[in-house]
């Protein structure tokens, strides 16, 4: 019998990724998504990687009541992967509230759920922003984590320290909590990317839109950083690599019912490069000139942080198998792929086109 996972934010950039990564190893999965940031027609493109259709809850994760129906309607649910969250760093300093409403009335709800329906498996889309401006790089899972740089970062901190007493307080509940480093690339198919609904806030997205003409230039924020090259300092992992790392993780807490019932990983590649290496690995291996300019720190970055991923690789079995290189050869064809889609960025519409 193959276990059934609920996936929250299942249309996102990495909740369809592991979507596909999950169901290829071997488990059944559903989806709760608002698609407030996301398209429908992403979950088609997992349709079309994988053969299966994905069933979407289109519910608001911050009511409870639409939350708890998906659990009451699945109650074979045996494990959750909570993507759904807003997720920009300098959006989330401009409105404080729009993340702590979001981020966090949804996780609480989906706790809530986890423990009514005893479902005991729970993987935690948490990030490395949980350690603010580290003294020391690269980051391990011991790194003191300082004062977030971000609201966002303040709700992934706030986020585990709830499952923290979650974990504490109920024993059967399993939870891990993957740091996540910076997400980049499509995968191999080209059949999803990331696909920002307004205009992209990453770095990644803003090359690749900048490469294509859909943005006239990319700003880079800040050369004046306390870095080599006076640009921040960043771990881009493939998506797919990060996808697989989720499946990972519901397998070692399933196959390993830890004495200790909370767990974190740096899942990040272990390199840190700056935002013009970046640059400059996108135009190396694409041939497409960026157009860039420098403009004003963006407040709410950390200068410089990038991964110890040995506990990931140890524990989990965990290793990036994508490159740099990968990661933005297959940004670019993406962006290629999709450089006709309607404005209101529906997949679906784009493919019956
Ligand atoms: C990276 C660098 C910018 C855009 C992300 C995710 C967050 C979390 C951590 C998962 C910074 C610079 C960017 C631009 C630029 N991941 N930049 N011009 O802020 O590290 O956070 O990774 O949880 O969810 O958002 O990523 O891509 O926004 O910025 O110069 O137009 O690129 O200043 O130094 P960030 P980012």
């Amino acid at each position: 019998m193959k276990k059934l996972i609920l996936v929250t934010g299942g249309s996102g950039y990495i909740g369809s990724h592991t979507i596909v990564d999950l169901i290829e190893n071997g488990y059944e999965v559903i989806s709760a998504d608002n698609n407030s940031r996301s398209t429908p027609g992403m979950l088609e493109g997992v349709e079309k990687i994988t053969g299966k259709k994905i069933k979407n809850y289109k519910v608001d994760l911050c009511n409870f009541d639409e939350t708890r129906a998906i659990f009451e309607e699945n109650e074979m649910i045996y494990g959750v992967v909570h993507f759904a969250a807003y997720k920009a760093v300098g959006e989330s300093v401009e409105k404080p509230m729009l993340y702590f409403q979001n981020n966090l009335s949804s996780l609480m709800n989906v706790m809530r759920c986890l423990e009514e329906f005893q479902v005991n498996n729970f993987v935690f889309s948490s990030s490395c922003t949980v350690y603010g401006n580290p003294d020391h790089i690269p980051v391990t899972e011991e790194t003191p984590k300082k004062n977030a740089a971000s609201p966002y970062g303040l709700t992934k901190q706030m986020g585990e320290q709830m499952i923290e007493s979650m974990a504490h307080a109920n024993k059967n509940i399993n939870s891990v909590m993957l740091r996540y480093f910076n997400p980049a690339g499509a995968h191999p198919s080209t059949l999803i990317g990331e696909l920002p609904i307004d205009k992209p806030q990453n770095l990644a997205p803003v090359i690749t839109q900048t490469a294509i003409g859909k943005l006239n230039e990319l700003v880079v924020f800040g050369n004046d950083y306390p870095t080599p090259d006076g640009s921040c300092i960043r771990d881009l992992i493939h998506i797919c690599d990060l996808a697989h790392a989720h499946t990972l993780a519901l397998n070692h807490i399933i196959e390993n019912k830890n004495k200790n019932n909370c767990l974190a990983y740096n899942i990040g590649s272990g390199t840190g490069i700056s935002v013009f290496q970046a640059i400059k690995a996108f135009e190396e291996n694409t041939g497409v000139k960026l157009n860039y300019r420098i403009g004003n720190r963006r407040p709410g970055d950390v200068i410089a942080i990038y991964a110890d991923n040995e506990k990931a690789r140890l524990e989990l079995g965990w290793a990036p198998k994508y490159t740099l290189n990968d990661i933005m050869t297959s940004a670019w064809k993406w962006e290629q792929y999709i450089k006709d889609l309607p404005t209101h960025l529906d997949l679906r519409a784009f493919r019956l086109n």
